[in-house]
């Protein structure tokens, strides 16, 4: 049988470990795999290569994806589903989509259309409904944490408050991890709105215990109380989303003036999504991409990974797609245990 596979969206760390398991066990198994570029584009405008074990053998340490992505949306386009799922016959029978929210949405609409997909659940952001974790986030909050381990200790050395600015779209879990691994003062997150009073109020406090700077993490997408995301960019992609990021110098201009402590502000962005992946990483992509074709030969088209514990199950497309999975109440709560 030929698979195809593609990664869509936001890179992430590990992608490169799925691809190369996918192609292992589907080369063990005597099925060919094919490559598409680009993430939705290659099964739009056909662009795919063969991919044998003897390509990816050395990838599984590698960041970003060997397949190249993109945020293409094919079921915003005229005939898209249709060109895609011809375009998919011409070179596979069955298609292994590594995506996110957006291109496992997308997977889910073209299996709807009569198309032979699976999905694995990827982003660095961690927002897909019942999967504990999915691939790239330990990476990027690793690479978070030792970013703001360096940031604390020039924050210190100039008595500055750091503003840490960190990806995670509309959920805060990079934010809440990372904010609690590197014992940030506050961490703000997009699952609560904040008061800029309250938040300068506190930080005005720290000068009486005798503190002189401290960590601020605050999630892209975090929000203050009457008001809207505060971006700089006004530019919203195909599958409707706006792009984030400017949250962090705005908190640092209002702190500086309302507080009078000198304040940076830092947007960490991509450099948490580039680069080597981390050890879970690497070892998740591998145990998603050998069970990715284990979900092929058992003909469970419609249907994704996800990670329950310890143990990878496969659920319906629709059940990981339907609704973010958002920082619950409680968790909020533990993210504020020591902003006292
Ligand atoms: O979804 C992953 C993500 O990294 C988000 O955290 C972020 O908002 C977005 O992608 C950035 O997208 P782009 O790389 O297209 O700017």
């Amino acid at each position: 049988m030929k698979i195809a596979v593609l990664t869509g969206g936001g890179d992430a760390p590990g992608l490169n470990a799925v691809i190369r398991a996918v192609v292992k066990n589907a080369e063990e198994n005597g099925h060919e795999i094919i490559g598409i570029r680009r993430g939705w584009a290659g099964l739009v405008n056909l662009d795919s290569l063969p991919l044998k074990y003897e390509d990816v053998w050395d990838i599984v340490g590698k960041g970003g994806t060997m397949l190249g992505s993109s945020r293409t949306n094919p079921v915003k386009m005229p005939d898209g589903v249709k060109k895609v799922s011809e375009n998919l016959k011409k070179v596979a029978e069955g298609l292994i989509a590594i995506g996110g929210e957006d291109t496992l949405g997308v997977a889910n609409a073209l299996y709807k259309a009569g198309v032979k997909v699976v999905g694995v659940p990827k982003t660095i952001d961690n927002d897909l409904s019942n999967t504990d974790v999915t691939i790239g986030f330990d990476t990027a909050v690793n690479i978070t944490v030792e970013a703001i381990d360096r940031i604390r200790t020039t924050g210190e050395s100039h008595d500055r408050v750091m503003i840490v600015e960190v990806m995670g779209r509309h959920t805060g879990w990079i934010a809440l991890h990372s904010g609690l691994a590197a014992g940030a003062e506050l961490i703000l997150l997009p699952e609560e709105k904040f008061d800029l009073d309250v938040v300068c109020k506190y930080i005005a406090s720290w000068k009486s215990k005798g503190k002189r700077s401290g960590i601020v993490v605050v999630a892209e997408g975090a929000e203050m109380k009457e008001s809207s995301y505060i971006t700089t960019d006004a530019k919203t992609d195909s599958f409707g989303h706006v792009r984030l990021g400017g949250i962090g110098q705005f908190l640092a201009d209002e702190i500086e003036k309302r507080v009078g402590m000198e304040t940076r502000s830092v947007v960490l962005g991509h450099l948490a999504r580039g680069g080597t992946p981390s050890a879970f990483d690497r070892y998740f992509g591998t145990r998603l991409g050998l069970e990715a074709v284990e979900l092929v030969k058992q003909g469970k088209w419609g249907y994704m990974l996800s990670l329950q514990g310890t143990r990878l199950v496969s659920i319906p497309l629709e059940s990981g797609v339907s609704k973010l999975k958002t920082v619950s109440p409680e968790m909020i709560e533990t993210a504020k245990a020591f902003q006292k």
